[in-house]
Formats: structure tokens, sequence, C-alpha cells
């Protein structure tokens, strides 16, 4: 099974993205979205969350909120919650992404008990991580994905569904993917860390960082790349759809 998410951040308003589900499950592309061998995920804006469970709720495409808070309900303004997602219908909520990281200073640890919360409520947690260009530069690529990894699942159930996505930053809406061999090497590194803190070998590890349906398919069939996480080519159907035909 591979993995497709799309990571909208915040682009498209309530109204655009009722287009986008409705063009995206139209007549045309329903024998992809079921295939059996993948799967679809679109992780809207928070005010497009409703309309991803009015129009998404009866699909085979799963769907869920960018972050989320560690408690699902109280004095937390601003903040996501979890169990509202739960509520509406969603699946799955992306955390750790990067941004959260750099732009509002989220830690490992915080990101850990977010993982926690959110697969306490039965969703499924997809953890974010990767490494800086200065890091990568500096020889530490593997020492701070390990950490990332480490610290961030320290409150996973390892009984319960957990989806990863590696993402190097320096990767991230640049346009500069990571070569074949970068890929690879991380992937491999990424399984091994996993079994070493005893997850299942089936754990899915999703590739992210400027993925377009050019570079897809040479991409998907590194081994240990069970899927993407997908930013701009995202963002249309058509690129999408060709990304997770590739
Ligand atoms: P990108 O974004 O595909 O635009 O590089 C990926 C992401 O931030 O998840």
């Amino acid at each position: 099974m591979k993995i497709f998410a799309a990571n909208w951040k915040l682009q498209k308003s309530p109204k655009e993205a009722r287009e986008f589900f409705t063009e995206l499950l139209g007549g045309a592309n329903r024998p992809i979205l079921s295939k059996k061998d993948r799967r679809l995920i679109i992780f809207p804006s928070s005010p497009c969350l409703e309309a991803a469970s009015d129009l998404l709720g009866a699909s085979p495409v799963w769907w869920g909120a960018q972050n989320c808070y560690s408690e699902g309900k109280g004095a937390f303004t601003g903040e996501i919650s979890a169990q509202i997602v739960k509520d509406l219908g969603g699946q799955v909520i992306l955390l750790g992404h990067s941004e959260r990281r750099v732009l509002f200073n989220e830690g490992n640890e915080f990101i850990a008990k977010k993982v926690g919360y959110v697969q306490s409520l039965g969703l499924i947690p997809m953890l974010c991580f990767g490494e800086t260009l200065s890091e990568r530069e500096g020889g530490k690529t593997f020492s701070v994905i390990g950490s990332q990894l480490k610290e961030g699942l320290k409150l996973a159930d390892r009984s319960k569904q957990i989806l990863l996505a590696y993402e190097p930053v320096w990767a991230i809406g640049t346009g500069k993917v990571a070569s074949l061999e970068q890929v690879q090497e991380a992937h491999q590194q990424i399984y091994q860390i996993l079994s070493e803190l005893g997850f299942n070998s089936q754990v899915p590890i999703l590739y992210g960082g400027s993925v377009k349906p050019e570079n897809a398919k040479e991409l998907i069939s590194i081994p240990h790349v069970d899927g993407f996480l997908i930013g701009g080519a995202s963002l249309e159907t058509k690129s999408f759809l060709a990304i997770a035909d590739a």
C-alpha cells in the first residue's frame, strides 16, 4: 500500500477546498481513488476541515488537520483539537512538520505528547522529521533524524498505527529534491532506527520535499519509500493524482 498525502499549508479557502474535493471525487478519478494498493490523504487548513468532512466523508480518501494540541478541550486559544477532527470523521493528524518546528518552536517533547494523544483518540498521527541543510552539511543527518524519532516517538504506542514522513528541510518548497541515493540512504537508516526502537517493520515511511509528477516514479521505486507527503504539487488535482498514479 502506497500513501499519497497532500499538505495544503495555508492555501485554499473553504470554497476552493470544496471545488478541489468535488473534482477529486469526479467520475474519471474514481478508479484511482479506490485502488486497494494506494491511499490518498488530504491535510487542508483548519477552516476547510468541515468541507473535507462533508465531501470526503463517504469516500476512500482520508483527511485530517495539519497540527493539533496535546489536549482536546479547554482554555487553549487558537489551537486545533484532534477530538473535534475525530468528531468530524477525520482519520489522520499531521504532526511535527518542519514549519511547526522552525516557525513555531515546536520541540520533540511537545510533539511526542501530541503523538501519544492522537493515538489515544484512535486517530493516526503522521510524524514529520528531517534535517536542515546545515545539519546535513555538518554530517549530522542521522544523529538528528535518530533523536527526532527517538524523542518524538517516546509516547507512541507500538501496537497502534502511525505514519512517518521524512522531509529534508532543505528540500521543502525549494524545488531541490534529494537525490535518489540520499533518499535511499535515509529511508534505509530510518527503517533500521525504527526496528531498534521496537516498531513493527510495516510502519510506512513517506518521503516529502519537492515531490512532483516528474520525479514521483523514480522516488516511489526506492526501497522503504512507502509514499509521499506533497506540498505545492498537491494543490491541483491533476498533479496530485499524477503523482498518486506514478
Ligand atoms: P513541497 O512541500 O512538496 O512543496 O516541497 C512538502 C511539505 O512541506 O510537506
